[in-house]
């Protein structure tokens, strides 16, 4: 279980809290999303939560445990958004090796199974793959590290309706191994995939109902 107790990030040199006292539970092998629009803080609390940055104040605990940034860095996976502009192996095996040469081929087809990239010949370059495909190894590249927590900023953005179609039907199928924080700005049919929902505003978190946001998303299709 995640929990996120009077989180406040405030860099000296901006005028207001980027993130102002947020609260949150995750339970395991859930998803839980977050919606807000551009510059609401979304991008910088996965940092927080990933170890890459450090909170102002306040307490990120993992069952009991309160961690810090370093232990962050190892409980959580982030997944940036457009992973794919940061690929730098030359094959598929080199991109999901990166950092970790030890890891042995179980856990390299593991990785590869867990997104169904397993038909994929270890020797392609990620630069071949299709973009849903780009982003499916996006994540077995933090995948394959067993991170307790996945965090995924806008996994969905740039992609087309079938692929943003085949993404959300993965992230269904990985919750029930992992946990799951996406954040993003347009949560379409993430929603239908949400066990838990928050709305985020000028760095302001509140929790809101996924099935109600679902149906007003809904309402204006069925009475087109
Ligand atoms: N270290 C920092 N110092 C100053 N300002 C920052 C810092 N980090 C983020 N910001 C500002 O904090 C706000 C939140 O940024 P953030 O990238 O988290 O938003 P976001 O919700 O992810 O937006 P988007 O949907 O466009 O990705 C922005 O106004 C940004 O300019
Ligand atoms: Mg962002």
């Amino acid at each position: 279980m995640l929990y996120l107790r009077n989180l406040v990030y405030h860099p000296t040199a901006c005028p207001t809290a980027i993130l102002k006292s947020i609260n949150l539970n995750l339970a395991p092998q859930q998803l839980g999303l977050i919606i807000g629009p551009s510059g609401s803080g979304k991008s910088t609390l996965l940092e927080i939560l990933s170890g890459l940055a450090e909170p102002t104040s306040g307490s990120v605990f993992w069952r009991e445990q309160e961690l810090i940034a370093e232990q962050l860095q190892q409980l959580a996976g982030l997944v940036f958004q457009f992973p794919e502009r940061h690929f730098c192996g030359g094959t598929i095996l080199e991109e999901l090796r990166l950092g970790h040469p030890e890891l042995g081929s179980e856990r390299v087809k593991h990785a590869l199974s867990e997104v169904g990239l397993e038909h994929l010949s270890l020797d392609t370059s990620p630069h071949a793959l299709s973009g849903g495909q780009q982003r499916r190894l996006a994540f077995a590249v933090q995948l394959i590290r067993q991170p307790h927590l996945l965090l995924l900023d806008e996994p969905t953005a740039g992609l087309d309706w079938s692929m943003r179609r085949q993404l959300v039907n993965l992230l269904a199928k990985l919750k029930k191994d992992w946990t799951l924080l996406v954040v993003t700005h347009d949560a379409g049919d993430l929603l239908a995939i949400a066990d838990c929902c928050w709305m985020i505003n000028h760095g302001e978190l509140r929790s809101v109902d996924p099935k109600a946001l679902e149906t007003k998303v809904k309402e204006p299709q069925a009475a087109a």
